[in-house]
């Protein structure tokens, strides 16, 4: 047997072990993001999980995303490095505040992020993300009134594109994204003049407004590819600089601090560390287990979702 000589081999090795594949969120740390077999934003996370057939899900992003993982894969085991990796997101909206919406509104449809808990989901009638939010609102009937949830700035961003009326939008927001300060991004534009500027939906409105491009956190790295134009100020967590870097070397990237850290990091993505992924793949723990009724009903919005191409 060969020695094993770094964490990165020992997770190579547990990985073949246990027919596990590793999946990661683009704000994970390069060294994860490395290690990987597939980096994705959420949808094709989602996706990705929906097609595996091994046996572990190691799920290198928070605690939602593992959780739709867990739902598509019922039989499977999925671990989470970091067993507290949270999102802003999911704490904004409790489930038992969703059945009370539902209660008194049951002619509303329901239209849930994929950043909620799997309780939330499991209230839903259909599942979105940041890169498919528009088409998948587009995709329920004009009469049908609408609740969005649960963030603020995408169900605005959402709103504005499909020019739905008959939508209520939630009033969650992320504390990375809601915090950009739309004052530091035209700093970034002053400084940059030749820059273009490309931005996440969970944005504030009115940096949402100085945006040249706006979309999830791959639209972003492709469209940033794509583009002629040398300078960028990316206005999403700074985890995508990896593979904007990767793909066009030759380009520049600024990323803006926002007001909650002065930083442009998810501090529970960055909960994940190779230490912990390495201790998840020997230990199959942190575990995601939910109960079995919970995930028949969160697994019918969530296909819902994969359902629209
Ligand atoms: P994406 O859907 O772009 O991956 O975004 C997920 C997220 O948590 C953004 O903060
Ligand atoms: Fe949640 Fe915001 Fe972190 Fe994304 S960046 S996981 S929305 S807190």
């Amino acid at each position: 047997m060969v020695a094993i000589s770094t964490i990165a081999d020992e997770i190579v090795e547990l990985k073949a072990k246990r027919h596990a594949v590793i999946l990661a969120h683009h704000y994970q740390e390069p060294e994860i993001q490395e290690l990987a077999d597939s980096v994705g934003d959420s949808l094709e996370l989602a996706r990705a999980a929906q097609k595996f057939e091994g046996d572990v899900i190691a799920f290198c992003g928070v605690r939602f995303m593992a959780e739709t993982a867990k739902v598509l894969n019922p039989n499977r085991i999925v671990v989470l490095p970091e067993r507290h990796a949270g999102c802003s997101l999911v704490d904004s909206c409790p489930a038992e505040a969703v059945r009370a919406f539902r209660k008194r509104n049951p002619d509303h449809v329901i239209v849930s992020y994929i950043n909620t808990s799997v309780e939330v989901k499991a209230e839903s009638d259909i599942l979105c993300t940041s890169r498919n939010a528009v088409k998948i609102v587009n995709s329920i009937p004009a009469d049908k009134p609408i609740l969005f949830l649960p963030d603020i700035n995408l169900g605005n961003y959402v709103k504005a594109q499909t020019g739905r009326k008959n939508m209520q939008i939630w009033q969650g927001a992320c504390i990375v994204h809601a915090t950009f300060p739309a004052r530091r991004v035209s700093a970034a534009r002053a400084e940059h003049p030749k820059a273009l500027v490309a931005a996440h939906p969970e944005c504030p409105s009115d940096v949402l407004r100085m945006a040249d491009f706006i979309g999830s956190t791959s639209a972003i790295i492709d469209w940033c590819t794509e583009q002629q134009a040398e300078e960028f100020i990316v206005m999403t967590e700074s985890g995508v600089r990896f593979s904007l870097e990767r793909l066009s070397p030759e380009k520049k990237f600024y990323f803006v601090a926002n007001e909650n850290c002065n930083c442009s990091e998810c501090p529970y993505m960055k909960m994940n560390t190779l230490e912990k992924l390495a201790a998840c793949l020997r230990d199959l723990e942190p575990r995601i287990d939910l109960p079995a009724s919970i995930m028949e009903r969160a697994l019918v919005p969530i296909e819902r979702m994969l359902a629209v191409k």
